[in-house]
């Protein structure tokens, strides 16, 4: 399957979130990845709903939301009819994942559980054959433009010989501190779809960063 790229608006310029979203529109990236803070959580606070609507209008392509929030199950029917097609909470925010990734499928989204850089990709082990997407986070939320944790690359294959074992179809994504200089490492450790904020949108020529991620293997 080739690499799925989902470029994160939390990078955008939020004075031209229409121009940023048609970027997406126009490029070869796959997703929009949503960062959804609470500054409880995650000690920043990103943007809610509204924002989220005005996205909604403009993107043409499916919504990934990445919910960095506590108690994320009293939102769930809310990103739902927000467009949200993958939603995923923190293993570390839910006191019953079994039944948030349930309800999350249950509205027919696809359900991602998100780890943080501490947490052990053991504690997967009884829920994997539920999930469709692990994101693993490569800082610690909460903020873009951050360094990527080397550590990743090892968990990454920790996390893909569990999907193998298991026979699992859950796929692998990565967030935080993307570049072209770790993305092949990533992709050939196992990961399907790389997330990138501050590489894409800082740059001088957003499109051709993606193509470039896109291209990687
Ligand atoms: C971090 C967010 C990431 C972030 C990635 O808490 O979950 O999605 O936007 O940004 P970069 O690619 O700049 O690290
Ligand atoms: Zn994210």
């Amino acid at each position: 399957m080739p690499t799925l790229i989902a470029p994160s608006l939390l990078a955008a310029d939020f004075g031209n979130l229409e121009r940023d979203c048609n970027i997406v529109n126009n490029s070869t990236a796959d997703w929009f990845h949503i960062d959804i803070m609470d500054g409880v959580f995650v000690p920043n606070i990103s943007f809610g709903m509204p924002v989220l609507a005005a996205i909604q209008q403009h993107a043409k392509k499916p919504l990934d939301v990445h919910l960095m929030i506590v108690e994320p199950d009293r939102y769930i029917k809310t990103f739902h009819k927000l467009g949200a097609e993958i939603l995923t909470v923190h293993l570390e925010a839910c006191k019953h994942l079994h039944r948030n990734i349930q309800e999350i499928k249950s509205f027919g989204m696809k359900a991602g559980v998100a780890l943080n850089p501490h947490t052990s990709i053991e504690l997967l082990k009884d829920s994997i054959q539920d999930i469709d997407l692990v994101c693993l986070m490569s800082v610690n939320p909460g903020f873009g433009g951050q360094s990527f944790i080397k550590n990743t690359f090892a968990k990454t294959k920790e996390l893909s010989q569990l999907i193998e074992e298991t026979n699992s179809s859950c796929l692998i994504e990565i967030d935080g501190g993307v570049t072209n200089q770790n993305a092949a490492q990533l992709i050939k450790c196992g990961a399907d779809v790389l997330v990138a904020g501050s590489h894409v949108f800082k740059s001088e020529n957003p499109l051709e960063k993606i193509k470039t991620l896109k291209n990687i293997i």
